[in-house]
């Protein structure tokens, strides 16, 4: 029975409004509680579980010991409600809102364009707002560590770090050369200073309540758990005793995961306030002891103040710590989990706990028994039950020694990339030499990521003691290693080989390591006979040691200033801030799921198919219905209309095609009380043959969507007899997620009269929702009515699949008479919704020794997934655009859509030409090594030169592509940096750089005329406001703004009187998917020419009375009964391909561009680091060159990352593995190239858009490959080194895996390969 008093009174303040909760419910985390019970939706979900950082709040706690108050960020869905008595969070509508006052951090971030759709931002306003909290003048390093968690799929994170710098102080102004050319996209005089006085101050109330001697256990119990708060240590020891399993819940970032994602249950959590002996920091003689319950953010402060006071040589164990808490998840997880909850949690990928156990540290223990140590060693780290805590016992500390004077400990880390990513091998390691000698007097080795624990190599460690450190010892420990640590080739995570490789070249690089440092200590000490034999290292292989550092990108971006004639009020060509830029920043932008709650609101949620191909023989709902608020289950049978089309159904009928299928939805009260429903429906399958899954199976099963596309041209039969090399070769390039961060989502609102209904809707193309909700209810269109606000992201992922989620919830609300919403986790988000099509391509090539090609014949096969979707079109556009830039006479390129048992691949911003063209540019790249040329030279010789015809036989000019290939060149100083990389290359083994410009011509716009149109709707009221409407969507991609642009140019007045309120089907009807590149282009000369009708109405009044005012003329106007409302149209440009011909005019105009990039790679782990990337980009006249630049680094990084870090995993069974931040790794503020520049080329004009402009949406995406190839250059000069072939398959993307397994050397031949056939692998490749 507990001891002491009780309360159940959770308080806290959220934005300096206290909060008092009686019972609140422990399962109940912060940011459901903001969004959904106190209505603040600036705080967004976007995945959950910790690692995307939209959710980001301010947590704020006053310590009564330091009397400090402490701020500090955290991931609301980690937070449980439970945890946050006597805390004071800021939300971003806390920091400020337009209604009342904009905080400098809202403001710099939207002016600095720093927002594009606008659901990343809030969370990023907070990390910036906690940061300046902190540190008023933030330095680079701590810019990076606070943006590090929070993931931006839109910008390309150049702007954000922009509007943080301009908080530190002031760098000197780049001087740029040109007097045309301006590299501002904002003035920063208009920004208000940041006054720190002026923040909120922390709640009094909450100073009292910590000091307060007399506390009280709180117990708070929820419908299915308890919460007990305790107030002293022996409260703490009591309740551990009573309850031994109830988990000390202290930054619940390993709790709350396994909670949600694995579905672990509790019903008792145990979750102390502060209590001294846990968060206690004491330094003795001989080591560190640090309090379990201090956050990891603060043992990092705490090591770095150790290393800063001790002699290095006791402080190695702590050096090695802060190496790895610098790259630990993001500072959001940092500042809550805790040093005990890492070490207890024992991840068998813990960064830290390697480094601890050899490093022998020791585990201080409390219970009621009293106190008592155990080490932290390997048969802890194994959860082997003699070395545990006992179930009643807690961490109390954490104790860490101090190295010795002949001791040395280092740690290694790989992932997928530098920060904010589990690793994929970690290591600690430690050796001890006796006193003056290289013999090994004790020796311990960990590895992270090898097993389902931290692994400890202690036989081998063992067999080497008495050693002397040398080469030979080298040798001998990998071998032990390799046998002892051994790794099956099914492992969990698969990447095995690497793995193995990582294993040994981490000790390699700790052998030279150690070797550096020992020869230092030994010629200090004596002239002793092992201090002549320790071995040299040479130079060139120095560059083994070095880790890449991460530093804050920065860059130029150069366009066109506008003509100094044109009216200041004309906004045309100025870069613009984004219309919602302020409400992004503020929160105050509602996304779908931001509406209120209707009346009578239901949930839904979606139940999958686990099988991949197997017909379904029954649907048991019957013990979900027993669910408390379980309202209905709505399967195929309830749909009144059509159930999508006969081989792509909305929800399954008889039979599965994939893993992730909907089959059936379940309508409930709340959105927890769906989920856990859908668990509980019961479907019965019998297994269908075949399964396919990769390309390579579709081909051998002759499984296709659509017939083969081919364009042809010249003789290439004839061509390849009279070359004087011929090539072939192989490219593989993976998926991709469309990771928008906003999931999809749909609220359906059934009206009382008609039959008519409301959705809301996160899409693309509302014109599409509205068509299939209308065919699968059957009820006519005109009385669904589809409404955008906006989208938080789309990339070409809410072209097609919204439309099934919002018929689905339609037939729901149908159904149940109920408005439904239904908005997908991101697991369900990834697993249902197919992305970017994988694609493997063969080449055969053809080519003179001076790098002429003069035949070239490209097969490409993309998996298309189960159904049709975009596949077939994504293949025509694939063949379209394969060429690229370059003319060769005799080309052949074909095309293919493989029909796999995987969701169906959809839409995705470039549309086959990211993947497509990398077979293109990657033959290229094996031609140049074949002739022994670099492959700049040899792109340049087969380049288009003058006007001529693709080979579809559309005309058209090179001269913008040669320019744009010029400029880059000149802007990136290419050919001396070649030299430089070639330089560094000599002296450095282990390092080598690599650089590569890459040349594009990339067509926009749909291959059809009908997909060329666009309309508009512009009123004009009497006050003289404008209301402006049209077909387009806001993705982020600015096109309300630029829209605007347009009207107050062709009203010529401000944009001030002008608004947009929504995309609705009610006001645009019939519109066409905003997608291709074109969506301002067409809608544009839509809304333009409704601008015109109207103010030709009016030419008569201004005639009359040209000294009035726009009032003067409107009101004037509806006294004479003008009408002051008019559509506007675009009849769009022609665009036609005949296939059978293999000539047409598909694509209205191309946008042209280069980009340069310079990476190094380390060739024992495989990471890159990237130097430089300088873009040119022929965007002619630009109607807002700052959100042309946004689209063109924002599309730059999604390539990057798809070139680079995004890798789907799928399980030998199809299903998808990747479904959250932490499993596939999209490009954060740290992946940024350090220097990142963009150029609008200058001087270029395209007669057919409005005002010259050119659509940029999709084109960047590809010039991401740059850093592909620069990579591969990188890797080939590491091959030619090592005498091997230095044209080699290329694989995309270059992940650190792939790239280290392709530097072949001493470490990748001395592991073990296991034959494919003697085992399964944990994941299969399906392109
Ligand atoms: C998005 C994300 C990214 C991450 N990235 C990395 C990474 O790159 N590298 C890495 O190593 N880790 C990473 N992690 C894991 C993270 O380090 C751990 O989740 C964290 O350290 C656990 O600490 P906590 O305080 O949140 O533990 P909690 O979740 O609160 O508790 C974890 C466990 O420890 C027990 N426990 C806690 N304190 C005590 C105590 N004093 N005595 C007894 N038992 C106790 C609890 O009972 C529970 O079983 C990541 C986690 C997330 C969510
Ligand atoms: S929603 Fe919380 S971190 Fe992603
Ligand atoms: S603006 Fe960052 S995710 Fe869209």
């Amino acid at each position: 029975m507990p001891s002491v008093s009780n309360s159940d009174e959770l308080i806290f303040f959220v934005n300096g409004r206290k909060v008092i909760e009686k019972s609140p419910d422990p399962e109940v985390n912060l940011l459901f509680y903001l969004r959904k019970k106190i209505r603040l939706t600036g705080t967004k979900y976007g995945c959950g579980g910790g690692g995307c950082g939209a959710c980001t709040v301010m947590v704020s706690r006053y310590d009564p010991k330091s009397k400090k108050i402490h701020h500090y960020p955290a991931t609301a869905c980690l937070v449980p409600i439970c945890s946050l008595h006597g805390a004071a969070i800021t939300t971003v509508e806390g920091v400020g809102s337009i209604r009342k006052r904009i905080h400098p951090v809202q403001e710099r971030l939207a002016k600095c364009h720093g927002t594009q759709c606008g659901f990343c931002s809030p969370g990023m306003v907070m990390s910036i707002y906690t940061l300046l909290r902190n540190h008023p003048e933030p330095t680079p390093d701590q810019i990076t560590e606070a943006l590090g968690g929070n993931l931006c799929r839109c910008t390309g994170y150049r702007p954000i770090v922009e509007s943080v710098k301009t908080f530190s102080p002031r760098s000197p102004c780049v001087v740029f050369r040109g007097v045309q050319m301006c590299t501002k996209l904002y003035d920063e005089d208009e920004f208000q200073p940041l006054d720190p006085s002026q923040e909120p101050i922390f709640p009094p109330e909450l100073i009292r309540m910590a000091e307060d001697p007399d506390k009280r256990r709180l117990t708070f119990r929820g419908p299915r758990t308890t919460w007990f708060v305790p107030v002293t240590l022996e409260d703490l020891l009591e309740l551990k005793a009573s309850y031994p399993k109830a988990p000390l819940v202290m930054g619940n970032t390993s709790v709350g995961p396994s909670i949600k994602f694995k579905g672990e249950f509790h019903p008792v959590f145990i979750s102390p306030l502060r209590f001294p002996e846990l968060h206690l920091v004491k330094n003795t003689e001989n080591g560190l002891t640090i309090g379990a319950c201090c956050s990891l953010a603060q043992v990092k402060d705490i090591l770095a103040e150790s290393i800063s006071e001790l002699p290095e040589e006791k402080t190695q164990t702590y050096r090695a710590l802060l190496k790895h808490l610098r790259s630990l998840a993001g500072q959001q997880i940092r500042n809550m989990a805790t040093l005990g909850g890492h070490v207890i949690s024992r991840h068998c990928y813990s960064d830290l706990n390697p480094i601890l156990s050899v490093g022998k540290a020791a585990l201080n223990l409390l219970s009621e028994e009293g106190a008592r140590q155990i080490p932290l060693d390997g048969s802890f780290l194994a959860g082997s039950a003699s070395a545990d805590l006992k179930p009643e016992e807690i961490l109390a500390s954490v104790y860490i020694p101090h190295s010795r004077k002949w001791e040395f400990v280092s740690a290694f880390r790989q992932a997928q990339c530098h920060h904010n990513a589990l690793p994929d091998v970690n290591a600690g390691m430690r050796v001890l030499f006796s006193e003056g000698t290289d013999t090994i007097e004790d020796l311990s080795i960990a590895f992270g990521g090898v097993g389902p624990a931290t692994v400890s190599a202690h036989r081998s460690c063992q067999q080497l003691l008495g050693r002397h450190w040398n080469a030979l010892l080298l040798d001998e420990a990998c071998r032990h290693l390799l046998e002892e640590v051994s790794l099956p080739g099914s492992a969990l995570g698969g990447k095995v080989e690497f793995k193995r490789t990582l294993m040994v070249s981490f000790l390699f690089k700790f052998y030279l390591e150690v070797l550096q440092g020992l020869r230092r200590k030994l010629k200090l000490s004596s002239e002793s006979a092992d201090s002549q034999r320790s071995p040299v290292i040479a130079d060139r292989f120095l560059s083994a040691l070095e880790d890449f550092q991460v530093t804050l990108p920065q860059g130029v971006q150069t366009y066109q200033r506008v003509d100094p004639r044109q009216p200041l009020q004309d906004p045309v060509g100025r870069p613009i801030m984004h219309l919602s830029g302020l409400k992004h920043a503020t929160g105050e932008a509602t996304f779908c799921d931001d509406i209120p709650r209707v009346d009578e609101e239901l949930f839904m949620a979606l139940v999958t198919s686990t099988r991949a191909h197997a017909r379904i023989i029954s649907i048991d709902s019957s013990e979900a219905f027993a669910l408390p608020g379980v309202v209905d289950v709505i399967t195929a049978e309830d749909i009144p209309g059509a159930n999508g089309a006969d081989d792509d159904k909305l929800l399954a009928v008889d039979e599965v095609l994939c893993v992730g299928q909907i089959i059936c939805a379940v309508v409930a009260e709340t959105d927890v009380q769906a989920k856990r429903a859908t668990e509980k429906i019961k479907i019965t399958y019998e297994d269908l043959e075949p399964v396919i899954f990769t390309i390579e199976d579709a081909i051998k099963h002759n499984s296709f969507l659509c017939p083969e596309k081919k364009l042809e041209q010249g003789n290439i039969e004839e061509a390849f007899e009279n070359v004087d090399q011929i090539v072939e070769g192989e490219v593989h390039v993976g998926g991709q997620e469309h990771f928008y961060m906003e999931t999809q989502r749909a609220l359906v609102i059934p009206k009382t009269e008609d039959q008519e209904l409301d959705v809301y809707v996160s899409t693309q193309d509302p014109a599409h929702v509205q068509k299939t909700v209308s065919s699968t209810l059957n009820i006519p269109s005109n009385k669904i009515t589809c409404h955008v606000k906006r989208v938080g992201g789309g990339f070409g992922g809410k072209v097609g699949r919204p439309a099934v989620f919002g018929a689905i919830a339609a037939v729901g609300a149908v159904k149940t008479g109920h408005p439904i919403r239904l908005v997908l986790d991101r697991e369900d988000d990834m697993l249902i919704t197919g992305g970017r099509h994988p694609l493997f391509g063969k080449y055969k090539v053809g080519f003179m020794n001076s790098g002429r090609i003069k035949a070239l014949d490209i097969e490409c096969y993309i998996n298309g997934g189960c159904t049709l979707d975009d596949s077939e079109l994504v293949t025509e556009f694939l063949v379209l655009k394969l060429e690229n830039a370059y003319k060769i006479r005799n080309l052949r390129l074909r095309g293919r859509a493989c029909m796999t048992n995987l969701p169906s691949n959809t839409a995705f911003r470039g549309f086959g030409f990211p993947q497509g063209t990398l077979v293109t540019e990657s033959c290229i790249t094996a031609v140049a090594a074949k002739c022994g040329l670099p492959p700049e030279k040899v792109r340049e010789k087969n380049m288009y030169k003058t006007i001529d015809k693709t080979i579809y036989k559309q005309a058209f000019s090179p001269e913008p592509l040669i320019r744009c290939w010029n400029e880059c060149l000149d802007k990136s100083s290419f050919h001396a940096r070649r030299t430089q990389a070639e330089e560094f290359n000599r002296k450095n083994y282990w390092k080598k750089r690599g650089i590569a410009i890459i040349p594009m011509k990339f067509s926009v716009g749909f291959a059809a005329t009908s997909y060329h149109q666009a309309a508009a709707l512009v009123h004009i009221y009497t006050d003289g406001s404008v209301l402006v409407a049209h077909g387009g969507n806001e993705l982020g991609q600015g096109i309300h703004t630029k829209m605007l642009q347009v009207a107050s140019h062709e009203l010529k007045v401000p944009m001030s009187y002008m608004h947009i309120c929504e995309t609705s089907t009610a006001t645009v009807p019939n519109t066409i998917a905003t997608a291709a590149s074109v969506g301002a282009d067409v809608n544009g000369r839509a809304v333009q020419n409704a601008c015109q009708i109207l103010l030709k109405r009016l030419e008569p009044i201004v005639k009359k009375n040209p000294d009035g005012t726009w009032r003067d003329w409107i009101e004037a106007a509806f006294e004479q009964r003008i009408s002051l409302s008019a559509t506007g149209y675009f009849r769009g440009y022609k665009a036609f391909m005949d296939w059978e011909k293999q000539e047409g005019d598909p694509f209205p105009y191309y946008v042209y561009g280069a980009a340069c990039s310079e990476v190094e790679i380390d060739c024992l782990t495989g990471a890159h680091k990237k130097i430089r990337t300088d873009i040119v980009m022929d965007a002619c006249c630009s109607l807002n060159p700052a959100i042309d630049v946004g689209q063109i680094e924002g599309a730059f990084i999604q390539g990057m990352g798809l070139y680079t870090t995004e890798e789907l995993h799928y399980s030998p069974e199809g299903v998808l593995y990747s479904r959250s931040p932490e499993e596939y790794k999209i490009p954060s503020v740290t992946d940024v190239p350090q220097q990142f520049n963009v150029s609008l080329l200058p001087n270029s004009e395209t007669p057919l858009t409005i005002y010259s402009s050119k659509g940029l949406g999709e084109s960047g995406m590809f010039l991401g490959s740059s850093v592909f190839f620069a990579i591969a250059d990188a890797v080939a000069a590491a091959r030619r080194e090592r005498d091997l072939a230095e044209d080699f398959t290329a694989q995309s993307p270059a992940t650190p895996e792939r790239v280290r397994m392709a530097c072949a050397d001493r470490f990748t031949d001395m592991i073990p390969r296991d034959d494919p056939k003697t085992f399964k692998p944990w994941s299969i490749p399906i392109a």
